[in-house]
Parts: structure tokens; C-alpha cells; sequence
């Protein structure tokens, strides 16, 4: 990266950390939604994420028992098209506020369910090796579980995995406090590669440390 594109880098991360600056600044924030609200409201999103938030399409994630602090700041992402997806830009153009803390209620209040898919086992061993040493169960928890902001990564596929983390390191997919722009800068495509294939065996059901 040169100067200048480290220094636009750093101020895209600024801008970002401002806009969420209500929210993101305190450990003890939590989201106030209604879960049976968010129940009714889910309903526009069955087609892609399945039924309660278990989705058997590759490229779209399971949202069943994600964090809900994490949930909201995707869908207030997309909502500001600092995330970008052309088939989630319509799905939350007209979400209010509330609507997105009620949706992030309920799929945090349904079971994670892991995709079960096949994995490649020296792969595996390799990805644990490469997450140790960027220490992402540290943020993730054991099994990324996912805790307060930090997603759980039960229920994604494979090809989803590796997509974001080659789109964080292109900087394609912009994140909300730029923890995993930097983690996946220094990656190569095979760290990545081994990385899908050690969560694909370890995503975990266990609950998340904190339901904030
Ligand atoms: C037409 C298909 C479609 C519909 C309808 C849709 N989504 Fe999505 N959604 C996607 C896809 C595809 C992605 C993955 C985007 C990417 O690759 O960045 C996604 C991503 C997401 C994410 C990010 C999850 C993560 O793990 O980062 C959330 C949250 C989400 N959708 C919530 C919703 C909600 C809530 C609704 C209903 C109000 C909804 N979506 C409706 C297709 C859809
Ligand atoms: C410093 C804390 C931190 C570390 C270390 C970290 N992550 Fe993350 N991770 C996050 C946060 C925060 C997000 C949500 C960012 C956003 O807004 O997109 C995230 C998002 C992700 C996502 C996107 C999930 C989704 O549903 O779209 C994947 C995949 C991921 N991380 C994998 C990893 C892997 C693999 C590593 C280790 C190489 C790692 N993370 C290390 C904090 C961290």
C-alpha cells in the first residue's frame, strides 16, 4: 500500500468508526428489537437466507444464531451502501432502524445450525495453524461462536468464507472498525483456502459468550 492509499485507508476507517460512533463505542451497548416483530419481518428475507435464517445457498450466510450487535451493524452497512450486494440493497432499503434491531433479535434468538459440508483434513490442520497465528478464535471465540460485534461463523459456507476474506483483503467489502481489513492483508490465497476449510470443520452450535 502505498502512503496515500494507507492514509485514504485510514481515514475510510475513521469516517466509518464515526457514523457508528452511538453504537459501537461502548462494550455495553445492546440492541433493543422484538423478536416476534422480527419474526414477521423475516419474512421477505425466506427466498434467499431460508426458513428462520438457515440458508442452504452457497453465496448467501445462514443468520440463525448470530450476534445480534453484529446483525444490525451489517444490515445499517448495506442500508448506507458501505456494503454492497445488489440483491441485499432492495431487501433493506426501506428498514427502519427498529426494523433491523427487531430482524437482528429474532435470528439471534434461533438455534446456529453448521452447513455440515466436506472438508479436506490436511487443509484443515493448516487453517488452524494460520488462525492460531492471526489469532482469530481470539476475536471469534473457540469455534467462532461469534461474541458481541464479532460474528459467529457457524452456518456459512465454504465459498462464502473465502469470498469475504478475499474481499476484506481487496478491500472490496469495507468493515465496520477495519479489524479484519487489516487481519487479512497480509493472507495469501492459500492461507485463505485452508482458513474456509478449518472453519467449515470447527463452526460450533455452542451458544455466544454474550447475547449482546
Ligand atoms: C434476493 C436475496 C436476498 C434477500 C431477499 C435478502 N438477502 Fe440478505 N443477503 C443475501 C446475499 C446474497 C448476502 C451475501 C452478501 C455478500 O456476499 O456480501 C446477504 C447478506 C446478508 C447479511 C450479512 C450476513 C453476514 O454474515 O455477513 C445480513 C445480515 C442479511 N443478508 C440480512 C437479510 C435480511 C434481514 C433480509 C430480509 C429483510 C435479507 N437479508 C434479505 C441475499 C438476500
Ligand atoms: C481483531 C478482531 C478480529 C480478528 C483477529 C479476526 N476477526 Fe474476523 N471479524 C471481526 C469483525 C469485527 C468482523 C465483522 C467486520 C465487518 O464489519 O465486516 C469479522 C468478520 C469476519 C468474517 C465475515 C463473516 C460474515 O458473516 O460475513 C469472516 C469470514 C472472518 N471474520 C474470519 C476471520 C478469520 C479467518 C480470522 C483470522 C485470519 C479473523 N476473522 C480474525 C473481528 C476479527
Amino acid at each position: 500500500m502505498s502512503p496515500n492509499s494507507r492514509m485514504r485507508h485510514a481515514l475510510a476507517a475513521l469516517v466509518s468508526l464515526a457514523l457508528l460512533v452511538p453504537v459501537a463505542t461502548s462494550a455495553q451497548f445492546s440492541i433493543s428489537g422484538d423478536a416476534a416483530a422480527g419474526r414477521r419481518k423475516a419474512e421477505a428475507c425466506v427466498p434467499c437466507h431460508g426458513p428462520r435464517g438457515k440458508s442452504t445457498r452457497p453465496d448467501a450466510p445462514s443468520l440463525a444464531g448470530q450476534v445480534p450487535l453484529y446483525t444490525y451493524f451489517q444490515l445499517f452497512q448495506f442500508r448506507a451502501g458501505r456494503r454492497q450486494n445488489a440483491e441485499m440493497a432492495p431487501a433493506v432499503a426501506s428498514l427502519s432502524d427498529q426494523d433491523m434491531q427487531d430482524l437482528a433479535a429474532y435470528f439471534a434468538s434461533e438455534p446456529a445450525s453448521p452447513r455440515h459440508e466436506a472438508f479436506d483434513e490436511t487443509k484443515a490442520a493448516a487453517g488452524r495453524l494460520a488462525s492460531n497465528a492471526h489469532a482469530c478464535e481470539g476475536c471469534h471465540r473457540p469455534g467462532f461462536a461469534g461474541y458481541q460485534h464479532v460474528p459467529r461463523l457457524t452456518g456459512l459456507s465454504r465459498e462464502y468464507v473465502v469470498a469475504q476474506l478475499r474481499g476484506y483483503k481487496a478491500q472490496t467489502r469495507a468493515d465496520y472498525d477495519g479489524a479484519m481489513t487489516g487481519t487479512a492483508q497480509p493472507l495469501s490465497d492459500r492461507d485463505i483456502e485452508n482458513l474456509g476449510h478449518y472453519v467449515s470443520a470447527v463452526a460450533t452450535t455452542a451458544p455466544a459468550e454474550s447475547s449482546n
